[in-house]
């Protein structure tokens, strides 16, 4: 017998209140918060969006290797436990352990890069450009051309444009590439997957010219929930075989635990070559701590090897994309213009479309947010001019691609009478929508000037 509904695999445990306000309280916090929701604290948020970073609640399994958490200083019994784990899944020999992902990024990417250095990815995520133009080399986004259209349908919207990888190995020349970056899912694309023959298209291309291919694979499981459900080869292999078989094309990994690992804090990098692995350990034992550690805890790793077990749980996997894709149903049913198809971990939505009146250099993103905010205590994060705007010489805004809000989903945190009742928020906030007014910049810093910028409302 079958249901179509399908319901959350766990029971729940232990809670986390949360404290009910008003649209008049909401209003106070969003001016002292500057009209950043960054700046918000914790309890003035009702249903936070903001990240599925470090947002997951653990199992009571990871809970229990949280008490067997091995603290030595060298040699524990945790880090082998994660050690083999990743070893198992990645098949990369050497792995070291970082606090989070964009640790493991300015490890590798201060090794590999440097000035007259490219990377090319699908899109590089925030941390990972910024940890890149810091060394002083500079970062390309080739996304398919579909990418960049949110109501055109592709089934791996995530994918990298192969004719252009090809067409930038050749122009900047092979010896001068730092590596390539395939990031699974898209996230900054809109959380789009990518499909294994892309990532088997990119590793030609790598080996043809001698160029690094690295995996940024933080959503890979969710990835492989894709992989199986739309590339036909891959329907009767299991999610972990799908991603394992991604791994084997790349030449290493960097992985931010804090998304499918579903553990609160963590992260790693994982090379094959071994003279390279060297560069990255050394830089690790000055910056993050000894290669059996990394900035982690004993504990955070014991949770680190369960949860990168749990996530290629099928029913687990299935609840996960179906209930992201829930929410995604209704806004779009509703009219709300969205990134399409639904990715895994996300739900986009294409702000320049839902308040045309507002110009780019008014952020449309950052109006949406600030409504989802005040009309029902939603966070959201705007991925689009305020995150990824640059200035020209004039100090001209140069927008970004596209203006998107996302409703970043937690894993194993929010019911569905909570999702119910965000839909019901967005049916009130399309009722007046040609009222709302774009923001100006007030303060700003040079490198990831989302995170601390205060904006004055127009
Ligand atoms: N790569 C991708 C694709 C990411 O999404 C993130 C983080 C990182 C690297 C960096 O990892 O936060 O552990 O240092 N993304 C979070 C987000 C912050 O909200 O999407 P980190």
């Amino acid at each position: 017998m079958e249901f179509k509904t399908i319901i959350e695999p766990f029971k729940i445990k232990s809670v986390e209140p949360i404290k009910i306000s008003t649209p008049s309280e909401r209003k106070i916090y969003l001016e002292n918060a500057k009209y950043n929701p960054f700046k918000l604290e914790s309890d003035q948020v009702m249903i936070d969006f903001l990240t599925d970073s470090g947002t997951s609640a653990m199992s009571a399994n990871q809970w229990a290797g949280i008490m067997i958490g091995d603290e030595s200083y060298a040699g524990s019994k945790s880090w082998e436990h994660m050690h083999s784990t990743i070893k198992d899944l990645t098949g990369y020999h050497h792995i070291l352990p970082t606090h989070q992902g964009r640790a493991a990024e300015r490890i590798l990417y201060s090794v590999l890069g440097g000035k007259g250095k490219v990377f090319i990815s699908n899109t590089h995520f925030d941390t990972t450009r910024a940890n890149i133009e810091y060394t002083g080399a500079t970062a390309f986004d080739i996304p398919i051309p579909e990418a960049t259209h949110p109501k055109d349908y592709h089934p791996f919207k995530g994918n990298m444009d192969i004719e252009k990888l090809e067409d930038l190995i050749l122009k900047h020349r092979p010896e001068n590439i730092g590596c390539v970056i395939l990031t699974v899912t898209n996230n900054s694309g809109g959380g789009q997957p990518v499909s294994m023959k892309n990532a088997k298209d990119i590793h030609s291309v790598c080996k043809k010219y001698g160029v690094k291919f690295f995996l940024d694979c933080c959503r890979i499981a969710e990835n492989a929930y894709f992989i199986k459900h739309r590339e036909k080869e891959y329907e009767d292999k299991t999610y972990k075989e799908i991603a394992q078989e991604m791994f084997s094309l790349a030449d290493g990994a960097v992985m931010s635990a804090k998304k499918d690992a579903l553990v609160n804090m963590g992260g790693f990098l994982a090379i094959e070559d071994e003279k390279l692995s060297e560069k990255c350990s050394s830089l690790l034992i000055i910056t993050e701590g000894f290669t059996t550690y990394g900035g982690l805890s004993g504990r955070d790793m014991e949770a680190i090897a369960i949860g990168l077990k749990e996530i290629f749980e099928p029913d687990y996997l299935l609840y996960r994309i179906k209930s992201t894709a829930y929410l995604g149903e209704h806004l779009d049913k509703m009219g709300i213009p969205l990134m399409l198809p639904i990715g895994g971990h996300a739900v986009y939505i294409d702000a320049k479309e839902m308040y045309p009146h507002i110009p780019v250099n008014q952020y449309p993103g950052q109006a949406l947010v600030c409504e989802l905010y005040l009309k029902g205590g939603v966070r959201a994060v705007e991925i689009g001019s305020v995150m990824f705007g640059k200035y020209d010489k004039a100090g001209k805004l140069i927008p970004a691609q596209m203006e998107l809000v996302r409703l970043a989903i937690p894993r194993r945190v929010y019911t569905q009478s909570h999702i119910e009742y965000v839909i019901e928020v967005f049916s009130k906030l399309i009722e007046n929508k040609e009222y709302v007014k774009g923001y100006e910049i007030t303060y700003e810093t040079e490198y990831l000037r989302h995170f601390t910028a205060e904006f004055r409302k127009l």
